[in-house]
C-alpha cells in the first residue's frame, strides 16, 4: 500500500490537534466553558426620584434609573433568569458629607432601592455596596481625616451600614472599600444582629485602576475626588500582596470573592480560584465595558462577539461568574441560543 504519512504526520508522531475543531458538532463536544444566565450579575445605578431613565455618556447604553424604573428593569432581569443584581446609589450632592453619614440612614437611596427591588422581585438576590464613595464630599471610600482614610473608623462605620443594608433586605454586602479587618467586622456585625443569612461577596482584590473612570461619572464622585485611592487599593503591580488581601478575607469569613477589574487581572482569578476554592467573581468594570461599546459603535470590532468573548474568558480564568454591564444584553443572546 502507498505509504500517505506526511511530514506533519512525522513531526508531531500523529497528533493533530486540529481533528477536534473540524466540525461545529466536535467544537461542541470539546468544549471546556460555557457561559450562561447563571453566570450573570447585573450592576445598576439608581438616582433620586422617579420616572426616571437617564443615559450616562460615557457608558452608551447604561442608564441611571429611579427606584421605579429600576424595579421595572430588575423585573426583565429575572425574567430573563439573571439571579442577581448589584446596586449603586448617586447620592444628592447636598447629602454627601465628609464623613459619608448618609450611608447610615436606613431610608437612604441604596436602602429604598432594595426594599422595593426585594418587594416587587423577590426572587433575583440583591448584592449591595457598603463602601462611603457615593456618600462623601470627597468621592473616597472611607472617612477622612487630615489628609487620611482613616482605617479602623471606617470599618465600624461600614459594618453599621451593612447591618442596615441588610434590615432593608439585602441578600449579599459587597464591600469595596478596602480597609484593612472590614470582612470580620461586618460578619460579627451582620450575625449580632440576627443575620446569619446574609452573605458576604468581598472585593478581595480590588486594584487602584484606572478603569473605574466612567463609573465615577455615573454616581457623581469623578469631578469630587481629591487625590487617588492608591493608599487603600491595590498596585496593579503586584499578585502575590491580591492573594495575600484575599487570604485574610477568607480567614475573615468571605462567602465569596471578587476580582476588580476583570479582564486586566485575569491571573487574579485564576490564582484565588486555585488558591482558596471560594466561589470567585470577577467585575468587568466600567472602563471595560466602555472600551468594547467605543470601538464596536466605531464598526472597529463586532461588539457582540468581543462582549460574548470577554465573559467567557472570565469562565476560563475560573471565574463563577461576573459582574458585568453586559449582563442584559448577554442574558438575550443567551435565550436565543
Ligand atoms: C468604589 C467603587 C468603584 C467602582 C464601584 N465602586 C471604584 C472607584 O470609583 O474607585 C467601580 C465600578 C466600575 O468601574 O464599574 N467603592
Amino acid at each position: 500500500m502507498n505509504d500517505r504519512t506526511n511530514l506533519v504526520d512525522r513531526i508531531t508522531g500523529h497528533r493533530r490537534m486540529r481533528r477536534n475543531r473540524k466540525a461545529e458538532w466536535t467544537r461542541r463536544l470539546v468544549q471546556e466553558n460555557r457561559l450562561t444566565v447563571d453566570d450573570l450579575i447585573w450592576p445598576i445605578f439608581i438616582v433620586p426620584g422617579s420616572g426616571i431613565v437617564q443615559p450616562i455618556d460615557a457608558m452608551p447604553g447604561v442608564n441611571r434609573m429611579s427606584v421605579d424604573k429600576a424595579v421595572e428593569a430588575v423585573k426583565q432581569a429575572a425574567d430573563l433568569g439573571i439571579p442577581a443584581v448589584a446596586t449603586f446609589p448617586n447620592i444628592d450632592m447636598a447629602l454627601r458629607d465628609e464623613a459619608g453619614s448618609n450611608s447610615l440612614a436606613p431610608d437612604n437611596l441604596i436602602n429604598q432601592a432594595t426594599r422595593a427591588i426585594k418587594k416587587a422581585v423577590p426572587n433575583i438576590g440583591v448584592i449591595t455596596d457598603v463602601a462611603l464613595d457615593p456618600f462623601t464630599s470627597h468621592g473616597h471610600d472611607g472617612i477622612l481625616r487630615d489628609g487620611e482614610i482613616v482605617n479602623d473608623e471606617t470599618v465600624e462605620a461600614i459594618a453599621r451600614a451593612a447591618v442596615i443594608q441588610a434590615n432593608a433586605g439585602s441578600d449579599i454586602i459587597a464591600p469595596s472599600e478596602m480597609m484593612d479587618g472590614r470582612i470580620g467586622a461586618i460578619r460579627e456585625a451582620l450575625d449580632a444582629s440576627g443575620h446569619q443569612n446574609v452573605g458576604i461577596m468581598s472585593y478581595a482584590t480590588k486594584f487602584a485602576s484606572a478603569f473605574y473612570g466612567p463609573y465615577r461619572e455615573a454616581i457623581g464622585t469623578g469631578g469630587l475626588l481629591k487625590g487617588d485611592k492608591k493608599t487603600y487599593y491595590i498596585d496593579p503591580a503586584n499578585g502575590t500582596e491580591a492573594i495575600r488581601d484575599a487570604a485574610l478575607d477568607v480567614e475573615e469569613g468571605a462567602d465569596m470573592l471578587m476580582v476588580k477589574p476583570g479582564l486586566a487581572y485575569l491571573d487574579i482569578c485564576w490564582r484565588m480560584k486555585e488558591a482558596f476554592g471560594l466561589p470567585v467573581f470577577a467585575y468587568q468594570v466600567s472602563g471595560e465595558y466602555t472600551q468594547i461599546k467605543a470601538a464596536a459603535a466605531n464598526g472597529w470590532i463586532d461588539g457582540e462577539r468581543v462582549m460574548l468573548e470577554t465573559l467567557l474568558a472570565f469562565k476560563r480564568a475560573g471565574c463563577d461568574g461576573i459582574l458585568s454591564y453586559f449582563a442584559v444584553e448577554a442574558a438575550k443572546i443567551l435565550a436565543k441560543r
